[in-house]
């Protein structure tokens, strides 16, 4: 396993082995590697001859008010997380290497970077958006794999690779969880151990939501409001939102029609941690 850290350097690996009729699979990272970035390694490996993992805490996606100088960097243990999983090359920039002291061009996906996380997180999807395009120019993947917890980001990336016509196909990986529940992020590392019980009711919660839809309810208001209800009951959470969403335009229905997939998608704070969990489920 290789550590290549200038851009040009990678797109000139990159390229040769493109030139040499490999097939790349590309993980887009922060770091902090859980088994839920495993998951999605595993799956690269399938579907590709070379796995490329890069790992960025990408400045441009936080806004000053979160936790950038914050996050979780622990690149010795992402190292050999990623050499027990034989990825083959590790892409780990600085970010005067991302960013120049004169970068100034930016790709924003207009509408669906504005709502949901959007609304919480202003400048949150432009920056991923700008990265993950980046990435994508430096690695040349023919396949790059996302995880369905962040179900907006994989659907702004999917709408920018068919917007952009970037020869890359978006595989989005099932939800990572503890066996108790809770969906496996970066993020759970700040939880205290009573909010991490607090927690547990995100996945709960769209446990019982789904249960209700089994039973025949098809009113989004209606099903976002008794997650509420049941999300109110832990001392520690705040809600910034349920909603429901059709899964394949990122639209509010007034409906749930049978035959269409939605996700109910929920950004709960504990405390101090933001953590956001989904369901997807297609209507019977
Ligand atoms: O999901 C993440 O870890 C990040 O948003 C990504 C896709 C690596 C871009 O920085």
């Amino acid at each position: 396993m290789k550590i290549i850290k200038k851009a040009k350097q990678m797109q000139t690996i990159a390229h040769k082995l493109k030139l040499m009729g490999k097939t790349i699979g590309v993980v887009p990272t922060m770091g902090a590697l859980h088994e839920g970035h495993l998951s999605l390694v595993r799956i690269a490996k399938k579907q590709s001859d070379i796995v490329i993992l890069t790992i960025f805490v990408n400045p441009s996606q936080f806004s000053p008010n979160e936790d950038f100088s914050k996050y979780p960097r622990t690149f010795n243990n992402d190292k050999s997380f990623a050499q027990k999983e034989k990825v083959d090359y590790i892409f780990y920039p600085e970010a005067s290497e991302m960013y120049g002291t004169d970068f100034e061009t930016y790709i924003n996906c207009e509408k669906t970077s504005k709502m949901l996380e959007g609304e919480f997180r202003p400048i949150h999807f432009r920056g991923v958006t700008t990265i993950v395009a980046k990435l994508f120019n430096i690695t040349e993947p023919n396949i790059a794999v996302f995880g369905q917890k962040d179900a907006q980001q994989a659907f702004i990336i999917e709408k920018m690779v068919k917007d952009l016509n970037f020869n890359t196909k978006i595989i989005i990986a099932p939800i990572c969880r503890t066996k108790d529940g809770l969906a496996l992020s970066s993020r759970n590392v700040y939880l205290s151990i009573f909010e991490r019980d607090d927690a547990l009711i995100l996945s709960e919660s769209l446990k019982i939501a789904k249960e209700r839809i089994g039973k025949g309810e098809r009113n989004p208001k209606q099903l976002q409001k008794e997650i509420r209800k049941i999300i109110d009951t832990r001392n520690s959470s705040k809600v910034d939102y349920i909603r429901i969403v059709d899964a394949s335009s990122f639209t509010y229905p007034d409906k749930l029609v049978k035959g269409t997939e939605i996700y109910i998608l929920l950004a709960v704070r504990f405390g101090k941690t933001r953590l956001i969990d989904n369901i997807k489920i297609k209507i019977k």
